[in-house]
């Protein structure tokens, strides 16, 4: 980042364990990185991800589905909340809730998702066992921009991994993670650096 640079705000969305969220908080750490972490939200109070984002003294808000009355009204509540907190680019990680169109529009084309698949084979849920059940012998990670649909967004970056006769749903998880881990902050970097352009269903590297 050139000195004096505002760095890019970004609004971590997760559910659960949070290492893609780790992976990038690391790289938001280096002093060259273009970017920082302002918020994560979670929709699960013990979500470890909060705590990841407390222990790097990040703002950690737990949004209680509960506490609102449908889909339309929790999206419009993240939405208040990741415009207080200037965000530039929402990063999903591992958030198990679908965005409603109406947040999709109000941030599109700055929502990025990881998906542990070689999209468009295997969206949605339990991508590894889905390829482990289908035979496929490569396997990888996408990190692409989201649409209205279910994992169906522009792809930014990708990488393979092998899969090995007797993996199981964890070892093959496991691979897949180390790529996730990499390609999440390669992509915020080049989002941040102005790099990305998105043209109809591809995205462009300058
Ligand atoms: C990752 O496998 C990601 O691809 C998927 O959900 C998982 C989240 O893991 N969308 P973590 O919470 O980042 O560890």
């Amino acid at each position: 980042m050139t000195s004096g640079a505002t760095p890019l705000g970004l609004g971590v969305l997760a559910s659960g364990r949070g290492s893609n969220l780790q992976a990038i908080l690391e790289a938001c750490a280096r002093p060259d990185f273009p970017a920082r972490v302002v918020v994560v939200v979670a929709d699960r109070e013990r979500a470890p991800a909060l705590e990841h984002a407390r222990q790097h003294r990040v703002p950690a808000i737990w949004l209680n589905p509960k506490d609102f009355g449908d889909r339309a009204a929790y999206d419009e509540a993240l939405r208040r909340l990741l415009d207080e907190h200037r965000v530039g680019l929402v990063c999903l990680a591992g958030f198990m809730r679908i965005l409603t169109p109406g947040l999709v529009r109000a941030y599109a084309g700055r929502i990025m998702n990881v998906h542990p698949s070689l999209l468009p084979a295997f969206p949605g849920l339990a991508a590894q066992r889905q390829a482990l059940e289908h035979g496929v012998r490569v396997a990888g990670a996408t990190v692409h921009f989201v649409d209205d649909g279910v994992d169906t967004g522009p792809i930014i970056l990708q990488a393979s991994v092998p899969v090995h006769p007797d993996d199981t749903e964890e070892t093959l998880s496991a691979r897949i993670l180390l790529e996730e881990h990499r390609l999440y902050p390669d992509a915020i970097r080049l989002f941040a650096e102005g790099r990305l352009t998105i043209a109809g269903r591809k995205v462009l590297i300058r």
